[in-house]
């Protein structure tokens, strides 16, 4: 039961940014060969020239032919997939859901809720090709315990963890399907949701007081979750969506 990749071929999308680097990385120090894949030319490319055996794709996830391509490139290029990551995702600035116009919806469902499907469509066909694999989601737990502000970037977290169980159900047994849930961390998702680089110190610490372990997510933390969930030691887990939040949902 290893935790090796030696000669597996892991995609990630949304490489370039936080979790999916960290998860590019994790993957890479444990044998795999890497495909980091992200709408983000630049920061793809710089990834991959780090890593001991990488390709770097630009692909956006909204875009089926885009994710099509990804999965036919990544086989071209390795000979197969054996592990599919769900990563790319994007809040919604913050804002009332009444404040929320029908476009920013729009783009939330195509870009966090199609990106997945999508994913999913193309990447069980080609796991089967090399005889079966793991697909991880990148969900969160605010789509199961959601805060004010965020609604919508909520739901569509939850119906990344609700895909995830229904696929696990349909794929099984040569195909794993889990995801997880992680809670708040520093990356380009702050940027995103709150304009600012850094959470505000008074919102970190009073989001922090409902976490038990005392601080927000590393980037780690979820990579590593995520390498468990996609490896052998794991083999027997699908439909699991794991909450990666230091407990903040226990209460
Ligand atoms: N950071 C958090 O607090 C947190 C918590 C729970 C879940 N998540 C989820 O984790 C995932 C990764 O987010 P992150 O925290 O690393 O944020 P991030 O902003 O650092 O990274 C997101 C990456 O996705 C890429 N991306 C955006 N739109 C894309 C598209 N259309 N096609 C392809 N790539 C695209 C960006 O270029 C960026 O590299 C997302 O799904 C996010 O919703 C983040």
């Amino acid at each position: 039961m290893e935790l090796s990749f030696e000669n597996k071929v892991v995609v990630v999308t949304g490489a370039a940014g936080g979790f999916g680097s960290a998860t590019a990385r994790a993957f890479a120090e444990a044998g795999a060969h890497v495909v980091v894949s992200d709408i983000n030319t630049a920061g793809a490319r710089q990834l991959a020239a780090t890593l001991p055996s990488a390709i770097a794709l630009t692909t956006d996830v909204t875009d089926e032919d885009a994710v099509r391509d990804l999965v036919t490139d990544a086989e071209a290029q390795f000979g197969g997939i054996d592990v599919m990551v769900n990563n790319a995702g994007v809040p919604h600035r913050a804002a009332p859901l009444v404040d929320l116009d029908v476009d920013t919806v729009d783009r939330q469902l195509a870009v966090n809720v199609r990106s997945v499907f999508l994913g999913c469509k193309y990447a069980v066909p080609a796991l089967r090709r090399r005889g079966g694999g793991v697909i991880v989601n990148v969900a969160s737990i605010a789509g199961k315990r959601p805060r004010p502000g965020l609604s919508v970037y909520n739901a569509t977290k939850g119906a990344v963890i609700t895909l995830t169980r229904g696929l696990a159900g349909e794929v099984g047994p040569d195909v794993r399907v889990n995801a997880v849930n992680p809670v708040i961390s520093e990356t380009g998702f702050v940027k995103s949701f709150s304009g600012a680089d850094r959470l505000p110190d008074d919102l970190r610490t009073t989001w922090v007081a409902g976490i038990p372990m005392g601080r927000t997510a590393t980037a780690e933390d979820v990579a590593h979750s995520i390498r468990f969930l996609a490896s052998d030691q794991a083999g027997f887990l699908t439909g699991v969506c794991l909450d990666v939040d230091g407990g903040r949902s226990i209460h």
